[in-house]
């Protein structure tokens, strides 16, 4: 009863954000580090998922890159709902946690890219299956092997990031085959101060 009531209690959460967002309630518009939330996402999902192997990759950490001139920490910084952002990010890592089998690497990139900051969460698991990928953002969409209450899933995760995203101005975009999947978050990037 304790574990059902539980999953009711975050359905209907997840339900009341959606509707919200819908209405077009205005969202925080603080300034929100990308890396900082990232850092922090990675952390909890380490911790919910030992098996997968879970990276940051941060801008000007490559190899031989270090001494260069342009290499100054660029701020991943945008305006936004910190709380919202970081359900995005959760949503993310849960599938790339939930949706893959142990063993997969999940690899979390924030940077900045002019005006806008990307952040892309990439697995190399088995991909989205085909026949979910048209209407994956779509409210209820769930794979086959996500149909069952074990799993506790609703189908309303990716609705929710993509609203919250779009809500900010930006855009999320997926890209996946087999052994490489990859959601893109873009978003307008907080001017400098
Ligand atoms: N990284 C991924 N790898 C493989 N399949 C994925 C991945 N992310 C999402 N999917 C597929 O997309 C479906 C929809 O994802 P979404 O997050 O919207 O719902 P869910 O995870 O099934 O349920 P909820 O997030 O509400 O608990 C999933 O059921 C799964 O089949
Ligand atoms: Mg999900």
């Amino acid at each position: 009863m304790e574990s059902e009531s539980l999953r009711m209690t975050a359905l209907v959460e997840d339900m009341l954000l959606l509707a919200r967002l819908d209405a077009g309630r205005p969202l925080d518009s603080a300034p929100v580090d990308l890396t900082g939330l990232a850092i922090d996402a990675i952390a909890d999902a380490h911790a919910a998922g030992p098996d997968h192997t879970w990276r940051l990759d941060l801008p000007g950490t490559d190899e031989g890159d270090e001494g260069d001139e342009d290499d100054e920490a660029e701020e991943v910084v945008v305006l936004g709902d910190d709380h919202r952002l970081r359900q995005v990010l959760a949503n993310l890592l849960s599938n790339a946690r939930v949706h893959t089998p142990a063993g997969t690497t999940v690899t979390v990139r924030p940077r900045r890219d002019g005006n806008r900051v990307v952040l892309e969460v990439g697995d190399d698991g088995p991909g989205i299956p085909p026949a979910l990928r048209d209407r994956l953002f779509q409210r209820f969409t769930r794979g086959d092997a996500s149909r069952n209450r074990a799993a506790g899933s609703t189908g309303l995760g990716l609705a929710i990031a993509h609203a919250v995203v779009s809500a900010h101005g930006g855009t999320l975009e997926v890209d996946s085959r087999p052994g490489a999947t990859t959601f893109t978050v873009t978003l307008p990037a907080a001017p400098d101060a």
